[in-house]
């Protein structure tokens, strides 16, 4: 969605802007081309390969980045308190991330169990699929995947582990496969469990919630965050922020009495009341953004 993302961010010289999920570096290089020829971005990502094949890319625009391996939980820690014009979250797994057997997060590969955007972190897929309790297997394919049939496919994972761990990605689908034949289904039966199983080993809505805070700290005023979002719980929680902010009243505790509404400047606005959805041309060229929503806060 880099053409809506920059017509929402509208990056201009002079402008400084932070990428919180710089990746290959599409949208970063995109908005130091509109913002020239002095718009500055600090960049990061967790993945230290995103962030090698960023660096390549932004390198012609020398002295006009800043690149940082970490979470965008992160970015308030380096980057200035009220310093950037616009902030993007463009949140998920990368193609390069997708396409690599050996990162373990497709089906469709043959590769080590891992799912780990940060190759530093402790927690892989496998030590979850190996170790979880059965009813917080269940749990995550349900929350994060909603996986219908999760308690069924938490119970043969169990089952499958006791005689041998399950170490590769193909082992993992071969399981699901077995109690899940999937006919019929228009996605593969692993599908679900698989995203569910990404999302936990990167804590990607704790993350979220986390990284909404530390990037609105960063905006100046004026300024906008744009997040692009794969998945409801992710929008959900990005609407749930906004909406906090565009409230013109604040209430006592957690439930809003009307009675008890104390009228307040709002923190924010909507750039539009619905989320955005990627153009039909984009959809043709690539089905990876289908569940792509876009979201813009304006800070006041
Ligand atoms: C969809 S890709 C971004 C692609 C990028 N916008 C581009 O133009 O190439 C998502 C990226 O976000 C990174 N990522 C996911 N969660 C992150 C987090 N909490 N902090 C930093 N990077 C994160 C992933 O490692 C991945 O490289």
């Amino acid at each position: 969605m880099l053409d809506e993302v920059l017509k929402a961010l509208a990056p201009k010289a002079g402008g400084v802007y932070a990428d919180g999920t710089v990746g290959g570096g599409n949208h970063a290089v995109a908005i130091l081309e509109a913002s020239s020829p002095d718009g500055r971005l600090y960049g990061c990502d967790r993945d230290p390969l995103a962030l090698a094949a960023a660096g390549d890319r932004l390198a012609v625009f020398q002295g006009r980045y800043e690149l940082r391996r970490g979470t965008f939980a992160d970015l308030n820690q380096w980057v200035a308190a009220g310093s950037c014009d616009g902030v993007l979250l463009d949140l998920g797994v990368s193609s390069p991330q997708l396409d690599c057997a050996e990162r373990g997060f497709s089906f469709q590969h043959d590769g080590p169990l891992d799912m780990r955007m940060d190759p530093d972190q402790a927690l892989t897929a496998s030590v979850l699929v190996n170790t979880a309790e059965v009813e917080d297997l269940a749990r995550v394919f349900w929350e994060l995947g909603g996986e219908r049939q999760s308690r069924l496919l938490a119970r043969a994972i169990v089952r499958a582990r006791e005689s041998r761990p399950l170490e590769t990605t193909r082992q993992l689908a071969e399981v699901i496969e077995r109690v899940s034949p999937g006919r019929g289904r228009k996605a593969h039966p692993a599908t679900k469990v698989f995203q569910a199983l990404r999302m936990a080993v990167n804590d990607e809505l704790g993350n979220l919630r986390a990284g909404l805070e530390s990037v609105w700290a960063i905006l100046k005023s004026g300024g906008r965050l744009a997040v692009i979002t794969f998945h409801s719980l992710e929008d959900r929680t990005v609407k749930h922020f906004g909406r906090e902010r565009v409230r013109e009243y604040t209430f006592p505790g957690s439930v809003d009495v009307p009675e008890l509404r104390q009228p307040r400047a709002p923190e924010a606005r909507w750039l539009s009341r619905r989320a955005m959805i990627p153009s039909a041309v984009e959809l043709a060229t690539n089905p990876r953004s289908r569940s792509a929503q876009l979201r813009v806060i304006e800070k006041i």
